[in-house]
């Protein structure tokens, strides 16, 4: 519809502006350098090493790079790998909506039974009491993602720590989505299953270079997991990707190293949430501002009682911005009258699309 009614999109998760041009450059001389066939099947051995000093130097917890850690295609493939590996035929999935939309038809081509919990109130929390009582013995895995999408909320380590004791003396395996882990707001720290033990040992994290380097059409993630997981991982991954772009990972190699590259990534975007936010003040659009990932929900509950799904087509066709209605990410479509709007995007485009919202 954005395309249909040229209305500025701040629907969909990715940057309109141009990565680091010293990435493109590495790319292109890991192609002269003659880097075109496959690659190993894990990832280049120079890649899982960065990525495994990234995870230890932040987090504290060290993933083989030997055979604890895969580069995937996106974290879209290391999501689905991990549920198609780890998921049979009746075993239940415990997924909290709103949730991003790739986990629930992963599960169900295993066969497998998404069990639906809902975040509560407007920061999004867990509800333990439904949580503990969701676990049963047929719970397989519990998908987690922080900094969340949609919502923009961040789990805290108050209850990374719930979580890690409420799965004690289970062999439920957790899939912790944490693409957005490098855009974390306002001096927090990222949350990752990483920087607790008894998680991480029942933990596949999933990551992406799409969004920490402002590549999404790059598909380019990673999956670390303890053996005994990337074990099975990998049966999957060999027979249906085996190996990803061999001269990117050349090149993600060679960037990663440099940590200014992914460390400056919360100030770039809370400066740009701020400058979206600032100029939203004069709005009738209500809001939190998001603690993590580049989305920032709004509540229009003020201008208009239309379902969600009705005001942002409205506001596509006839305002010409572009956003999504959280309904759809919702369990039984619930709506709060609430629209997700993406901030990575040129402050320029930001700035035009404030213009329209204050109009409203
Ligand atoms: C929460 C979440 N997980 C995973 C992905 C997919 O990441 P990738 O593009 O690396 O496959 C996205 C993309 O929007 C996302 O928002």
């Amino acid at each position: 519809m954005a395309h249909e009614y040229d209305a500025i999109n701040l629907s969909q998760g990715f940057p309109n502006f141009a990565p680091d041009p010293k990435l493109i450059e590495l790319v292109t001389h890991a192609m002269e350098a003659g880097y075109n066939q496959y690659a190993p099947l894990g990832g280049i051995y120079s890649l899982r090493e960065v990525i495994s000093e990234k995870i230890e130097s932040l987090y504290g917890r060290t993933y083989h790079p030997e055979n604890e850690i895969t580069v995937t295609v996106g974290a879209t493939q290391a999501i689905y790998t991990a549920i198609a590996a780890l998921v049979w035929p009746g075993d239940e999935v415990i997924v909290f909506k709103p949730a991003y939309d790739c986990y629930e038809p992963a599960i169900k081509a295993q066969g497998g039974v998404p069990v639906l919990l809902q975040l509560q109130g407007t920061d999004f929390s867990i509800d333990w009491n439904s949580f503990s009582n969701a676990i049963g013995p047929k719970t397989r895995m519990v998908i987690i993602n922080t900094p969340h999408n949609p919502s923009g909320e961040v789990m805290t380590a108050k209850e990374m720590l719930k979580l890690q004791s409420a799965l004690e003396g289970t062999d439920i395996v957790v899939l912790s989505d944490e693409v957005y882990e490098h855009l974390v707001f306002d001096g927090e720290l990222h949350q990752s299953v990483s920087r607790y033990e008894d998680l991480s040992n029942r933990s596949l994290v999933c990551a992406s270079f799409g969004k920490t380097f402002h590549v999404t059409g790059w598909k380019m993630g990673y999956c670390a997991a303890p053996k005994y997981l990337m074990d099975e991982f990998k049966k999957i991954h060999e027979f249906t990707v085996f190996c990803t772009n061999h001269p990117m990972q050349r090149a993600l190699a060679t960037y990663l190293k440099n940590p200014e590259h992914y460390l400056g990534l919360s100030d770039f975007f809370q400066r740009k949430r701020d400058l979206f936010l600032g100029g939203l003040k004069e709005s009738r659009f209500t809001f939190t501002p998001s603690k993590g990932t580049y989305f920032q929900l709004l509540n229009f509950s003020a201008i208009s009682d239309e379902s969600d799904i009705v005001f942002s087509e409205r506001l596509t066709k006839e305002m010409g911005v572009a956003s999504i209605p959280i309904s759809v990410f919702n369990k039984h479509l619930e709506d709060h009258s609430l629209l997700r709007f993406c901030f990575a995007k040129t402050d320029d485009t930001l700035q035009k699309a404030v213009e329209i919202l204050c109009k409203i």
